[in-house]
């Protein structure tokens, strides 16, 4: 059988953040337990006319653009920010980019795990129809209370990646490790805006769920730990990644050093720091980090994955690295894109944090503000109103 895999992946984050320095002069801790403590830096803050579907449209359109978009059969949307109950978020989008009527939609749901049950779906499509393409695209807005311990560890982000046979960027494996559990760790019931979540327990499950993944990996592949050049973690905030691949390392008795194991994950980790967890799409923008930030031709390499879902779902995989990869990513425009964010202060965090929710009837039109190509423009008789600027 051809390979099959990711042929492209673009991401998207909006254009405002707020520095966790700022958090932490709010609350009275020292910024050190952000930046080094838990590895994050800075959190993106989606802008009122910017959501979900904003977020994916912007981040799969660089996919589309050339008209690339024809052999499009199925697009797959993984979130757990969802904006109906049941319309799919994935169905705006695929008007946004003005997708053929003849290509399928659906939304998908785990958790931060959906996106790699997406890609999983997506590969067994194109295995079955060769010919044809499946979008997938992952995007969250993370949310928790205010002046709770996850607070600094929100952020937002959406990512889209084209799944094809013959794929110019990363040939997946068919082998994976799976591993559910019904926990408690993190959830969201359907009437609450922002996350509940047992901060400690989730890290262990976490933990927990990475090596009942790797063991059941094992099961059925034959590669071992010291085959991996590199390994893309679930990132809700990048020492969480530090900490697994030490886990996964004492798991397999690893001899590498602190340093070697460090190098096998930092590159993954830059973008994550300054975006914040994107849930759905934060291991994929953490793929992306990887393939644009490391110095070394990473063609050949095999990169290990663990996805990893609150409540939980996880699972190992594997995928190598297609030779000319370089060829195809979209480097420079990512670049651009976080370079042009804006801080925010501390009041204008807070006027973000609260995202328009309008429970009446009535027409609320929503102000022009994102950078982005996609905007939502109003909310009226119930019904979210998307433009192209
Ligand atoms: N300088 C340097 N480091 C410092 C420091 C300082 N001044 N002060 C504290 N630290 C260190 C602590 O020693 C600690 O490090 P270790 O974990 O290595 O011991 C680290 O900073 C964090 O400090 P605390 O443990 O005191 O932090 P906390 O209790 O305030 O919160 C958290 C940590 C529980 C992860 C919290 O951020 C949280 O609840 N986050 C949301 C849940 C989450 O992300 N869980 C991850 C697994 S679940 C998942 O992955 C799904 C998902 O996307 C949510």
């Amino acid at each position: 059988m051809s390979s099959v895999g990711i042929d492209q992946i673009s991401f998207y984050t909006s254009n405002y953040f707020l520095d966790l320095r700022t958090l932490a002069q709010l609350q009275s801790t020292d910024p050190e337990k952000f930046y080094q403590g838990i590895g994050q830096e800075k959190m993106g803050m989606a802008a009122h006319d910017e959501d979900i579907v904003t977020m994916a449209a912007n981040a799969a359109y660089p996919l589309v653009q050339n008209g690339e978009g024809e052999q499009i059969s199925t697009v797959l949307f993984a979130t757990e920010t969802g904006i109906d109950q049941s319309k799919a978020a994935g169905v705006y989008v695929h008007r946004l980019l003005g997708l053929s009527n003849n290509c399928r939609v659906v939304e998908l749901k785990q958790a931060c795990y959906s996106a790699t049950a997406a890609v999983q779906m997506a590969c067994a499509l194109v295995a079955r129809q060769p010919g044809k393409k499946v979008l997938v695209v992952a995007s969250d807005v993370a949310r928790y209370d205010l002046n709770t311990p996850g607070e600094a560890t929100q952020g937002c982000g959406a990512v889209a990646m084209m799944v094809t046979a013959q794929p110019r960027i990363l040939s997946i494996d068919p082998e994976v490790g799976s591993y559910t559990e019904d926990v408690m760790d993190f959830w969201r019931p359907n009437y609450r805006k922002t996350a509940l979540v047992d901060g400690k327990y989730s890290t262990k499950i976490y933990l927990k769920a990475l090596k009942k993944s790797w063991e059941h990996f094992r099961e059925s592949s034959s590669l071992s730990f010291n085959d991996f050049s590199h390994f893309c973690y679930h990132l809700p905030f990048s020492r969480m990644a530090q900490k697994a691949h030490q886990h996964l390392a004492r798991v397999n008795k690893s001899e590498l050093t602190a340093a070697e194991l460090e190098q096998q994950i930092a590159d993954t980790l830059s973008y994550n720091r300054i975006i914040g967890n994107s849930y759905t799409a934060s291991m994929y923008i953490g793929l992306s980090s990887l393939l644009e930030n490391c110095g070394n031709n990473l063609a050949g390499k095999r990169i290990g994955f663990f996805s990893y879902g609150s409540g939980c779902v996880a699972e190992f995989f594997s995928g190598t690295v297609v030779e000319g990869y370089q060829d195809v990513l979209f480097q420079a425009q990512h670049q651009a894109m976080l370079d042009k964010r804006q801080e925010v202060s501390y009041d204008e965090y807070l006027n973000l944090y609260e995202a328009p929710d309008p429970k009446d009837g009535e027409t609320h039109t929503i102000e022009a503000d994102t950078q982005g190509r996609f905007r939502l423009a109003a909310i009226s008789h119930h019904k979210r109103e998307y433009v192209v600027i």
